[in-house]
């Protein structure tokens, strides 16, 4: 009762006011809601209002060696440096990935930057990796007792990780390598982020010969770090890969070791969009949501058929079928952002009651 009142209260009353307000700036309004849940963790009372009426039975899976209260989790990018790292579980979610963040802090692209397509369900983003650099975020979750497998965030927190806009692509492993050292006692796996579409030849690195080279040397880190438990590695691809590349991939993930696949980032493709958001074919970026549905599913599919390792399904989660499509398809978990911004926390539930 109370999360119906929570889900329509979203869609109809508090989402309309969050795309009017700021003067109808996405960003500003992110930002509001970021800075809004990190002193929600700080309050008892507010944070046990949200966990009532976001709260849903879900069941506890394993992957990758890591216990998941549940199936539905943040995907990377909402919450860059951490700032909220204490608050998604109140929300509902059952893991965050926090990140991305680089070895150095950079200020990300120009704005406006995140552009929503309303009709079509969607946004286009070229944010560009903006964050406080790996340091400032290792501080931040050391200051909050988050260590790995500590559970001090109640659910398993994952970093995501990509390279530094002014390192070359060349000098990629060392810049990824200095970030991992960072961050790696607080995150219960890392993230590759190889598959952003703001960051230029950043998606160069998911070509076999540097793929291989970048997760060998990051697996062997985690290795010679805790050579009896190293943190899992994840490796997070693009939907824009053909499926001869998708093959490059798994062949340089399998021989890497890594725990695992997530499937997709953002799109470069404007299929989807409806007529009156067609405007913003024109803008940079990559699009996310409900016209990423259909190939996201087929991503994951493939993924999901052509290799054994877990896979995290990630891409126009609108709807709690739309995540239990990527479950069915061979996703272990799912991920969501696009779909938070449209329906808000009762989609969480909605889609626990659905998949338990
Ligand atoms: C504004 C915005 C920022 C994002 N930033 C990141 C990021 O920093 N790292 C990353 O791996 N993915 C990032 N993503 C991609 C999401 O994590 C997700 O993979 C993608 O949006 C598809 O899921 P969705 O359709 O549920 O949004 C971002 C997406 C959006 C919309």
């Amino acid at each position: 009762m109370l999360r119906t009142i929570v889900g329509t209260g979203y869609e109809r009353a508090l989402r309309p006011l969050l795309f009017k307000a700021r003067g109808g700036d996405p960003e500003s309004v992110h930002e509001d809601m970021i800075r809004a849940l990190s002193v929600l963790a700080q309050l008892p009372g507010a944070r046990d209002l949200a966990r009532l009426s976001t709260r849903s039975a879900s069941s506890p899976v394993e992957v990758a060696g890591i216990r998941f209260p549940g199936r539905v989790g943040l995907a990377a990018g909402m919450d860059k440096d951490g700032r909220a790292a204490l608050a998604w579980q109140y929300l509902g979610f059952a893991f965050a990935e926090l990140g991305t963040v680089t070895a150095q802090a950079q200020p990300g692209n120009e704005r406006p930057r995140i552009f929503r397509a309303p009709e079509s369900g969607g946004l286009v983003n070229r944010m560009g990796f903006n964050n406080h650099g790996a340091l400032a975020l290792a501080n931040r979750l050391a200051v909050a007792g988050v260590f790995r497998g500590n559970g001090a965030a109640g659910i398993p927190l994952g970093v995501s990780l990509g390279k530094t806009k002014v390192v070359e692509v060349e000098d990629a492993v060392a810049d990824y390598l200095a970030s991992f050292d960072l961050v790696h006692p607080h995150a219960d796996y890392i993230a590759v982020n190889v598959s952003s579409p703001n960051t230029p030849g950043l998606r160069s690195l998911q070509d076999g010969g540097a793929l291989a080279e970048l997760l060998g040397a990051l697996t062997t880190r985690a290795r010679q770090l805790r050579a009896a438990d190293p943190v899992p590695v994840f490796v997070k691809v693009a939907p824009d890969l053909t499926f001869d590349q998708l093959d490059e991939v798994l062949g340089a993930a399998t021989d890497a070791s890594v725990s695992g696949l997530i499937a997709t980032n953002t799109t470069l493709s404007r299929e989807g969009l409806a007529p009156s958001d067609r405007h913003l074919a024109d803008e940079a970026g990559g699009l996310s949501g409900r016209p990423l549905t259909a190939r996201a599913r087929e991503v994951v599919g493939y993924v999901a058929g052509h290799t054994d390792l877990p896979v995290i399904g990630s891409g126009g989660v609108m709807t709690a079928d739309d995540a239990k499509s990527l479950l069915d398809v061979g996703a272990s978990l799912v991920q969501i952002y696009t779909g938070f911004i449209y329906a808000g926390p009762a989609l969480i539930a909605s889609i626990n009651e659905e998949v338990r």
